[in-house]
Protein backbone atom coordinates (compact mmCIF):
# COMPACT_ATOMS: atom_id res chain seq x y z
CA UNK A 1 0.00 0.00 0.00
CA UNK A 2 1.35 3.73 -0.70
CA UNK A 3 3.00 5.49 2.07
CA UNK A 4 -0.06 7.54 3.65
CA UNK A 5 2.44 10.40 4.77
CA UNK A 6 2.61 10.55 0.50
CA UNK A 7 0.46 12.70 -1.45
CA UNK A 8 -1.31 10.24 -4.24
CA UNK A 9 -2.75 13.12 -6.33
CA UNK A 10 -2.18 16.61 -5.92
CA UNK A 11 -2.82 19.86 -7.31
CA UNK A 12 -0.35 22.88 -7.06
CA UNK A 13 -0.96 26.80 -7.14
CA UNK A 14 -3.98 25.63 -9.71
CA UNK A 15 -5.26 28.69 -11.68
CA UNK A 16 -8.20 28.70 -13.81
CA UNK A 17 -9.57 31.74 -16.30
CA UNK A 18 -13.11 31.89 -17.86
CA UNK A 19 -14.00 34.38 -19.69
CA UNK A 20 -10.65 36.56 -18.52
CA UNK A 21 -12.08 36.03 -14.92
CA UNK A 22 -10.43 33.43 -12.15
CA UNK A 23 -12.31 31.00 -11.69
CA UNK A 24 -9.69 29.24 -9.36
CA UNK A 25 -6.92 31.53 -8.02
CA UNK A 26 -4.00 29.46 -6.86
CA UNK A 27 -5.42 25.95 -5.50
CA UNK A 28 -3.52 23.72 -3.57
CA UNK A 29 -4.78 20.30 -2.66
CA UNK A 30 -3.58 16.87 -2.13
CA UNK A 31 -5.30 13.18 -2.00
CA UNK A 32 -3.62 10.76 0.31
CA UNK A 33 -3.89 6.60 0.35
CA UNK A 34 -6.59 6.08 2.94
CA UNK A 35 -7.97 8.99 3.63
CA UNK A 36 -11.10 10.94 2.60
CA UNK A 37 -11.01 14.44 2.30
CA UNK A 38 -13.99 16.73 1.88
CA UNK A 39 -13.40 19.73 -0.56
CA UNK A 40 -17.14 21.87 0.84
CA UNK A 41 -18.27 25.06 -0.26
CA UNK A 42 -21.11 27.43 -1.48
CA UNK A 43 -22.14 26.87 -5.43
CA UNK A 44 -19.91 28.52 -7.75
CA UNK A 45 -16.89 28.10 -5.49
CA UNK A 46 -14.73 26.46 -8.14
CA UNK A 47 -14.60 22.55 -6.38
CA UNK A 48 -15.78 21.21 -9.73
CA UNK A 49 -13.81 23.37 -11.72
CA UNK A 50 -11.02 21.78 -9.58
CA UNK A 51 -11.75 18.29 -9.62
CA UNK A 52 -11.79 18.59 -13.50
CA UNK A 53 -8.36 20.08 -13.35
CA UNK A 54 -6.88 16.82 -11.41
CA UNK A 55 -8.89 14.39 -13.07
CA UNK A 56 -7.02 15.73 -16.30
CA UNK A 57 -10.47 17.15 -18.15
CA UNK A 58 -9.32 20.52 -18.34
CA UNK A 59 -6.06 21.92 -18.38
CA UNK A 60 -4.98 25.05 -15.86
CA UNK A 61 -3.76 28.27 -17.32
CA UNK A 62 -1.20 27.81 -14.29
CA UNK A 63 -0.19 25.48 -11.93
CA UNK A 64 0.57 21.82 -11.77
CA UNK A 65 -0.75 18.67 -11.06
CA UNK A 66 1.24 15.28 -9.99
CA UNK A 67 0.37 11.33 -9.39
CA UNK A 68 2.77 10.28 -6.70
CA UNK A 69 5.96 12.21 -7.81
CA UNK A 70 5.29 12.54 -11.54
CA UNK A 71 4.12 15.62 -13.05
CA UNK A 72 0.29 14.61 -14.72
CA UNK A 73 -0.50 17.97 -15.89
CA UNK A 74 -0.27 17.67 -19.43
CA UNK A 75 -1.08 13.88 -19.53
CA UNK A 76 -4.99 13.53 -20.74
CA UNK A 77 -7.83 12.36 -18.20
CA UNK A 78 -7.47 8.45 -20.00
CA UNK A 79 -3.66 8.22 -19.27
CA UNK A 80 -4.48 9.33 -15.58
CA UNK A 81 -7.42 7.13 -15.09
CA UNK A 82 -4.81 4.29 -16.02
CA UNK A 83 -2.34 5.08 -13.77
CA UNK A 84 -5.53 4.63 -11.12
CA UNK A 85 -7.67 8.55 -10.67
CA UNK A 86 -10.90 7.88 -10.97
CA UNK A 87 -13.69 10.00 -11.19
CA UNK A 88 -17.30 10.28 -10.57
CA UNK A 89 -18.43 13.63 -12.30
CA UNK A 90 -20.95 15.90 -11.13
CA UNK A 91 -23.32 15.19 -13.81
CA UNK A 92 -25.10 11.95 -15.27
CA UNK A 93 -22.36 9.72 -17.00
CA UNK A 94 -24.08 6.14 -17.64
CA UNK A 95 -24.94 5.01 -21.46
CA UNK A 96 -28.51 5.97 -21.23
CA UNK A 97 -29.80 2.71 -23.68
CA UNK A 98 -27.92 0.30 -22.42
CA UNK A 99 -29.27 -1.99 -19.07
CA UNK A 100 -27.47 -1.40 -16.01
CA UNK A 101 -25.73 -5.09 -16.40
CA UNK A 102 -24.60 -3.87 -20.45
CA UNK A 103 -23.59 -0.39 -18.24
CA UNK A 104 -20.91 -2.09 -15.95
CA UNK A 105 -19.87 -4.83 -18.28
CA UNK A 106 -18.97 -2.26 -20.78
CA UNK A 107 -17.18 -0.29 -18.38
CA UNK A 108 -15.06 -3.44 -16.93
CA UNK A 109 -13.92 -4.44 -20.39
CA UNK A 110 -12.57 -1.34 -20.96
CA UNK A 111 -10.60 -1.29 -18.00
CA UNK A 112 -9.86 -4.91 -18.11
CA UNK A 113 -11.71 -6.68 -15.25
CA UNK A 114 -13.25 -9.41 -15.45
CA UNK A 115 -16.83 -9.84 -16.08
CA UNK A 116 -17.73 -11.84 -12.95
CA UNK A 117 -17.21 -8.52 -10.75
CA UNK A 118 -19.98 -7.13 -12.76
CA UNK A 119 -22.35 -9.02 -10.24
CA UNK A 120 -20.65 -8.04 -7.27
CA UNK A 121 -20.19 -4.66 -8.01
CA UNK A 122 -24.32 -4.45 -8.73
CA UNK A 123 -25.05 -6.02 -5.63
CA UNK A 124 -22.88 -4.13 -3.21
CA UNK A 125 -24.27 -0.63 -5.05
CA UNK A 126 -28.04 -2.52 -4.18
CA UNK A 127 -28.40 -2.42 -8.04
CA UNK A 128 -29.21 -6.14 -8.00
CA UNK A 129 -33.30 -5.69 -8.49
CA UNK A 130 -32.29 -3.18 -11.47
CA UNK A 131 -29.87 -5.30 -13.24
CA UNK A 132 -32.06 -5.41 -16.61
CA UNK A 133 -33.01 -2.22 -16.45
CA UNK A 134 -32.18 1.21 -18.99
CA UNK A 135 -30.05 3.00 -17.39
CA UNK A 136 -32.01 5.56 -18.24
CA UNK A 137 -35.32 4.61 -16.47
CA UNK A 138 -33.25 4.71 -13.06
CA UNK A 139 -34.06 6.73 -10.61
CA UNK A 140 -31.59 10.20 -9.84
CA UNK A 141 -30.88 7.68 -6.52
CA UNK A 142 -30.23 4.25 -8.52
CA UNK A 143 -28.53 6.23 -11.31
CA UNK A 144 -25.93 7.60 -9.04
CA UNK A 145 -25.44 4.29 -7.80
CA UNK A 146 -24.72 2.61 -11.01
CA UNK A 147 -22.31 5.83 -11.66
CA UNK A 148 -20.13 5.24 -8.45
CA UNK A 149 -20.06 1.48 -9.09
CA UNK A 150 -18.84 1.94 -12.59
CA UNK A 151 -15.79 4.25 -11.29
CA UNK A 152 -14.85 1.54 -8.61
CA UNK A 153 -14.97 -1.06 -11.82
CA UNK A 154 -11.22 0.27 -12.70
CA UNK A 155 -10.19 -0.26 -9.09
CA UNK A 156 -8.74 3.18 -8.74
CA UNK A 157 -6.28 4.17 -6.07
CA UNK A 158 -7.96 7.94 -6.10
CA UNK A 159 -11.11 8.28 -6.37
CA UNK A 160 -12.29 12.10 -7.34
CA UNK A 161 -15.98 12.35 -6.29
CA UNK A 162 -18.41 15.38 -7.59
CA UNK A 163 -21.17 14.94 -5.39
CA UNK A 164 -21.64 11.37 -5.11
CA UNK A 165 -24.69 11.61 -2.58
CA UNK A 166 -26.90 13.89 -5.18
CA UNK A 167 -30.09 12.53 -5.80
CA UNK A 168 -29.92 9.69 -2.85
CA UNK A 169 -32.17 9.65 -0.14
CA UNK A 170 -30.64 9.94 3.34
CA UNK A 171 -30.43 6.74 4.72
CA UNK A 172 -28.86 5.69 1.08
CA UNK A 173 -26.33 8.40 1.03
CA UNK A 174 -25.58 7.42 4.89
CA UNK A 175 -24.76 3.94 3.24
CA UNK A 176 -22.77 5.20 0.03
CA UNK A 177 -21.08 7.30 2.73
CA UNK A 178 -19.88 4.00 4.73
CA UNK A 179 -18.95 2.59 1.76
CA UNK A 180 -16.76 5.29 0.81
CA UNK A 181 -15.11 5.36 3.86
CA UNK A 182 -14.06 1.68 4.15
CA UNK A 183 -12.88 2.07 0.90
CA UNK A 184 -10.29 4.59 2.26
CA UNK A 185 -9.89 2.83 5.64
CA UNK A 186 -9.90 -0.98 4.03
CA UNK A 187 -9.01 -0.49 1.02
CA UNK A 188 -6.29 2.64 1.21
CA UNK A 189 -7.65 4.63 -1.76
CA UNK A 190 -7.62 8.23 -1.36
CA UNK A 191 -11.32 9.80 -2.04
CA UNK A 192 -11.82 13.27 -2.43
CA UNK A 193 -15.13 14.53 -2.30
CA UNK A 194 -16.97 17.01 -2.96
CA UNK A 195 -21.15 17.51 -2.08
CA UNK A 196 -23.52 19.49 -0.14
CA UNK A 197 -24.53 16.61 2.10
CA UNK A 198 -22.84 17.90 4.63
CA UNK A 199 -23.81 16.00 7.54
CA UNK A 200 -22.37 12.84 5.57
CA UNK A 201 -19.68 14.22 4.39
CA UNK A 202 -18.35 15.65 7.69
CA UNK A 203 -19.07 12.22 9.09
CA UNK A 204 -16.52 9.89 6.63
CA UNK A 205 -13.86 13.15 6.27
CA UNK A 206 -10.21 12.47 7.96
CA UNK A 207 -10.22 16.36 6.50
CA UNK A 208 -11.91 19.30 5.60
CA UNK A 209 -11.44 22.28 2.78
CA UNK A 210 -13.72 25.13 2.46
CA UNK A 211 -13.89 26.78 -0.86
CA UNK A 212 -14.93 29.59 -1.37
CA UNK A 213 -14.58 31.98 -4.87
CA UNK A 214 -12.14 29.92 -6.31
CA UNK A 215 -10.02 29.43 -2.73
CA UNK A 216 -9.39 26.98 -0.32
CA UNK A 217 -9.87 29.79 2.78
CA UNK A 218 -9.29 26.99 5.68
CA UNK A 219 -8.26 23.18 5.51
CA UNK A 220 -8.59 21.14 8.89
CA UNK A 221 -10.75 18.57 10.70
CA UNK A 222 -14.29 18.45 10.21
CA UNK A 223 -14.72 19.73 13.93
CA UNK A 224 -12.14 23.27 12.81
CA UNK A 225 -14.32 23.19 9.56
CA UNK A 226 -17.68 23.88 12.11
CA UNK A 227 -15.73 26.41 14.01
CA UNK A 228 -14.77 28.48 10.81
CA UNK A 229 -16.98 31.56 11.09
CA UNK A 230 -17.18 31.74 7.16
CA UNK A 231 -18.44 28.02 7.10
CA UNK A 232 -21.08 28.96 9.01
CA UNK A 233 -21.97 32.47 7.49
CA UNK A 234 -21.21 32.23 3.75
CA UNK A 235 -21.89 28.28 3.36
CA UNK A 236 -23.96 26.59 5.86
CA UNK A 237 -25.54 29.89 6.40
CA UNK A 238 -27.13 31.10 9.38
CA UNK A 239 -30.56 29.07 9.90
CA UNK A 240 -28.55 25.98 10.93
CA UNK A 241 -26.14 27.89 13.86
CA UNK A 242 -24.41 24.07 14.17
CA UNK A 243 -24.48 20.73 11.78
CA UNK A 244 -25.03 18.00 14.27
CA UNK A 245 -21.72 16.71 15.08
CA UNK A 246 -21.69 13.60 13.54
CA UNK A 247 -20.53 10.43 15.08
CA UNK A 248 -17.47 8.81 13.15
CA UNK A 249 -18.56 5.55 11.87
N1 LIG B 1 -17.49 26.73 -19.18
C1 LIG B 1 -17.71 27.73 -18.32
N2 LIG B 1 -17.83 29.01 -18.77
C2 LIG B 1 -18.03 30.03 -17.92
N3 LIG B 1 -18.10 29.91 -16.58
C3 LIG B 1 -17.97 28.68 -16.08
C4 LIG B 1 -17.78 27.53 -16.91
N4 LIG B 1 -17.70 26.44 -16.12
C5 LIG B 1 -17.84 26.89 -14.84
N5 LIG B 1 -17.99 28.23 -14.81
C6 LIG B 1 -18.17 29.06 -13.63
O1 LIG B 1 -17.11 28.75 -12.72
C7 LIG B 1 -17.57 28.89 -11.39
C8 LIG B 1 -17.22 27.66 -10.61
O2 LIG B 1 -18.03 26.59 -11.09
P1 LIG B 1 -17.93 25.13 -10.47
O3 LIG B 1 -18.80 24.26 -11.30
O4 LIG B 1 -16.50 24.77 -10.35
O5 LIG B 1 -18.56 25.36 -9.02
P2 LIG B 1 -18.87 24.32 -7.86
O6 LIG B 1 -18.14 24.77 -6.65
O7 LIG B 1 -18.62 22.95 -8.34
O8 LIG B 1 -20.45 24.54 -7.62
P3 LIG B 1 -21.64 23.48 -7.25
O9 LIG B 1 -21.55 23.27 -5.78
O10 LIG B 1 -22.88 24.21 -7.64
O11 LIG B 1 -21.43 22.25 -8.07
C9 LIG B 1 -19.07 29.17 -11.46
O12 LIG B 1 -19.29 30.54 -11.28
C10 LIG B 1 -19.45 28.74 -12.87
O13 LIG B 1 -20.54 29.47 -13.38
MG1 LIG C 1 -19.80 21.32 -8.72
Amino acid sequence: MADPAQPLLRAEGVEVRRHGHAILRGVSLDARAGRVLALLGPSGAGKTSLFRVLVGEERPARGRVFFEQRDVTREPLWRRARLGVGYLPQGPSVLFDLTVEENLATYAAIVGRPRREVAELAARFELGAHYDKRAGDLSGGERRRLELARALSARPRVLVCDEPFSGVDPAGAQRLALLLRALATDDGVAIVLADHHVVESLAIADEVALMLDGVIEMRGTPEDFQRHPAAQGRYLGHWRESVPTPSRP
